[in-house]
């Protein structure tokens, strides 16, 4: 996870341009506010946020010097007086922990050529006095205020791991669920939301911080928004204060694939700016267009359309205004021992003739989409006798058992019981309209159709079933689609 990140450089160009037009004493204010600023990444892998952040302060402070003294000789070392230690880190592993370190004293040599070019100088910080404070630990475990009291920090910033429910290890669960607090089965948040909550408890202590983190694009979609805004519009009085919608972040570590991230800037409601900067990306792979607004949604969009900017919209099993339920189709949990292809169909009529009369055509996204043929033999209806007679068959049903106890899942092994029925049925008897679950995102519409029995849907399709024209114009509707 610590790979090297690109990283773009902050494009601080029109402040740098703008400081050489101020007055001295705005400059020397400047300057102190700098030394004043304290910056903590608690993710900070080898500190490639903490790096970049000091570079560009060394940066602004130096051109606030060069505004000063323009060019004459000054004593860089009394001047200079941004550091390393105004830097803050966690990291899990300690390796990039003690790179991270390093890497800030690299930058700093770096930070101190520039001053030397400057102003003609031979200026090095050595001995080493300042480090940047990096602590090797759990950052959802420590307490940061140990690290940097809340009432010394500006800003909390960096791209903490992004690791979805499912992948989490138990003990990665339990400390989202005991940070979150959601109560029941501890919801489904990315690992990342760990860290913007977190913080939004640290702000407690000081609420000028500002926060800004990359993080997976799926805390401003779907299930998640519910789960995790309101904790932090709510129990933390945070707000949005700028934000990056979608785009694609690349990494340069070999065998990383570019991620869709979002970058969400945090304030507390009582400071948060008037102005929020929204940054959208017409091509996720490009340049954004930045927008103004007065607020932004969790789903980072312009507040004004909705009546309450913290909207959320929650999940609910069942449809809210009475309409019929979409369902997932048969999961056969067979091993493939039910499932064949028209070839392996006719050689097992062939060799077993009396089974022609239990295969049905069987429907998945991709057969649907692209038109393929695929078989089922659905034994539900078939009486003992008719099974004992079909030799071959008995050997599927055999072989599906044995499949079913192989697995770990309490339901799986639960189905080894009846192993001549599918681990899940859903077998229409009328007509019914197929929902593909996979699509393709370049589809502009997902392409829906009604079916008819005896084809029996695969759970790789939602359906409807006797699904009516006006439910077939909404679910194909642009809105929809959206
Ligand atoms: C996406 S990387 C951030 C990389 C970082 N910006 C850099 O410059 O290298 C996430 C980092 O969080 C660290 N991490 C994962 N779980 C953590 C935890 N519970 N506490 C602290 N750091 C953690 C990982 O080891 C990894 O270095």
């Amino acid at each position: 996870m610590h790979a090297f990140v690109r990283l773009q450089p902050v494009n601080l160009g029109a402040k740098l341009g703008a400081i050489l037009a101020w007055p001295p004493l705005e400059l020397a204010r400047f300057q102190d506010k700098l030394t004043r600023l304290t910056f903590f990444d608690p993710a900070c892998g080898c500190g490639n946020f903490l790096v970049i952040a000091y570079r560009e302060i060394r940066r602004l402070e130096l051109a606030c010097l060069k505004a000063q003294y323009g060019d004459q000789q000054i004593d860089a070392a009394l001047l200079s007086r941004v550091t390393v230690d105004q830097f803050y880190g966690i990291e899990y592993e300690e390796f990039p922990a003690r790179i991270a370190e390093v890497a800030m004293w690299m930058m700093d040599h770096i930070a101190n050529n520039e001053i030397n070019e400057a102003f003609r100088l031979n200026y090095a910080r050595i001995p080493l006095k300042e480090s940047a404070h990096i602590l090797h630990g759990d950052a959802l475990e420590e307490d940061w205020a140990d690290l940097l009291p809340p009432e010394r920090c500006s800003y909390i910033m960096g791209n903490p791991p992004f690791i979805g429910a499912k992948y989490q290890s138990e003990f990665q669960r339990s400390q989202v669920r005991r940070i979150a607090g959601l109560g029941g089965s501890g919801g489904t948040l990315d690992y990342v939301a760990a860290w913007f909550i977190k913080s939004g408890h640290y702000l407690q202590g000081n609420r000028r911080i500002r926060v800004a983190f990359v993080s997976t694009n799926s805390i401003t979609q779907g299930e998640q928004v519910a789960q995790l805004w309101p904790i932090l519009f709510d129990r933390h009085g945070l707000e949005i204060a700028f934000a990056h919608r979608t785009f694609s972040w690349g990494s340069e570590a070999r065998g990383k694939a570019h991620v869709h991230v979002v970058i969400v800037g945090l304030a507390h409601r009582d400071h948060e700016p008037p102005e929020k900067r929204l940054f959208s990306y017409p091509d996720i792979k490009g340049d954004p267009v930045e927008s103004h607004h007065a607020a932004l949604t969790a789903y980072l969009f312009d507040a004004r359309g909705v009546a309450n900017r913290h909207l959320v919209v929650k999940e609910a099993g069942r449809p809210i205004n009475g309409a019929r339920r979409i369902v997932t189709g048969s999961q056969p949990i067979d091993g493939g021992n039910y499932i064949f292809s028209p070839l392996a169909k006719r050689d097992f009529i062939q060799a077993e003739p009396a089974a022609e009369p239990f295969f049905r055509p069987y429907l998945a996204a991709d057969d649907f989409i692209n038109g393929g043929e695929r078989w089922v033999l659905a034994l539900r209806g078939a009486t003992p006798s008719e099974i004992k007679a079909m030799p071959l068959v008995v050997e599927r049903i055999r072989r599906v058992r044995e499949f079913r106890l192989a697995s770990n899942r309490k339901s799986t092994l639960l189905a080894a019981n009846s192993p001549a029925e599918f681990g899940m049925s859903v077998i229409p008897d009328s007509p019914f309209l197929v929902v593909p679950k996979v699509s393709s995102e370049r589809r502009e519409y997902v392409p829906l159709g009604y079916l008819n029995p005896p084809t029996i849907p695969s759970d790789l399709v939602f359906l409807l079933i006797d699904a009516a024209l006006f439910e077939f114009s909404i679910l194909t509707s642009r809105a929809h689609m959206a």
